[in-house]
């Protein structure tokens, strides 16, 4: 049973995947090559998890225990050394994953499950430096940001892993409240971003096309699909519409869609010009620079709303 955990990184998603863990109970030890970053890592998880106390969603008792669960560490070997499942959320880059696994496959225990949080590399190749017996120990974990508050984890199940050593992971997701996906085939973009970029293409090149403004089209897909798919999948949604229904409208809508295999010309423009979305104070829409805490805040509330309405909160 996996009782002990180690996070490897602890930038945007290794915090916030240190967090959930610990918000579980779960004795977390955190690793990150820069010291400062730790701290700053702690600091957000204190505030992430002061906004949950605020929003009634957990008791300020819990609040303290989750920091209570999480230690520091900038020594790899100390870190993993008596861990039963370590996740990396290094930078995405192959050379440096690789290398991390040969390190994490010296220095953690023979039973220890290893995995990456990886957004597009292939676990294959991740796995070129680790002895045989750990390639069966070893899988994809996809997070979704922020890791503390999104249900969704990606779990690989790609042949090298043995059956009951994928179950112990997704019941380890499971007991902290994560929905599991089994992803079957090593693909780029698992299952969740192959979704969304096919949305977020039609969306772009709606805008490029003048067919509607940025306001009008997220309206469209906020009160539209997506206001169904919170709690109707897709393939739900086409059983409850009629196979033949979507098989006509397909036939007829698709011709008419961007089909391109990069990005829109008009994301590019946007970032030469140095338009980058609230980072930059502008994207498709303006920020004031003031308002950004309050924006961000307000997007962490709204999906504590959300986690709160939902079926499968427990
Ligand atoms: N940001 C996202 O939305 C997102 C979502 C899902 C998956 N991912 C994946 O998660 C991973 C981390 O992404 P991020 O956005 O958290 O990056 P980040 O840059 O915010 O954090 C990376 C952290 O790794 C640390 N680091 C650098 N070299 C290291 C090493 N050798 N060993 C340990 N730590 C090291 C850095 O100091 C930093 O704190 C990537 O593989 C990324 O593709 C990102």
């Amino acid at each position: 049973m996996i009782k002990k955990i180690g996070v490897i990184g602890a930038g945007t998603m290794g915090h916030g995947i240190a967090e959930s863990f610990a918000m579980f109970g779960y004795n977390v030890n955190l690793y990150d090559t820069n010291a400062a970053q730790l701290e700053k890592a702690l600091n957000e998880i204190k505030a992430e998890q002061q906004l949950l106390v605020e929003e009634a969603f957990i008791s300020a008792e819990k609040a303290a225990a989750t920091m209570e669960n999480i230690s520091i560490h900038t020594d790899l070997q100390t870190a993993v050394k008596d861990r039963d499942y370590v996740i990396e959320a290094a930078p995405e880059n192959m050379e440096l994953k690789q290398n991390l696994f040969k390190q994490l496959d010296g220095f953690c225990p023979a039973h220890t499950i290893l995995a990456s949080n990886t957004s597009s590399l292939s676990l294959e190749p991740m796995m070129a430096l680790v002895s045989e017996a750990r390639k069966q120990r070893m899988m994809v974990c996809h997070w979704y940001n922020p890791g503390h508050l999104m249900p969704l984890a990606e779990l690989s199940f790609f042949g090298n892993m043995p059956a009951d050593i994928y179950q112990q992971v997704a019941d380890l997701y499971a007991s902290i409240n994560k929905q599991t996906v089994k992803v079957l085939k090593d693909v780029p973009g698992l299952v969740a971003n192959r979704i969304q970029q096919g949305v977020a293409r039609e969306a772009f090149s709606i805008i490029e096309q003048g067919i509607a403004d940025p306001i009008d089209v997220d309206k469209a897909l906020k009160f539209g699909p997506a206001f169904r798919y919170a709690t109707t999948g897709q393939l739900e949604v086409a059983d409850f519409g009629g196979l033949d229904i979507w098989c006509i409208v397909g036939d007829n809508l698709l011709p008419a869609m961007d089909n391109s295999t990069q990005a829109n010309n008009l994301l590019r423009q946007k970032v030469a010009e140095g338009k980058l979305g609230i980072k930059s104070g502008e994207g498709f829409f303006r920020y004031d620079a003031e308002q950004l805490p309050a924006i961000r805040k307000r997007f962490a509330q709204k999906l504590i709303h959300q986690l709160k309405a939902s079926e499968y909160y427990k």
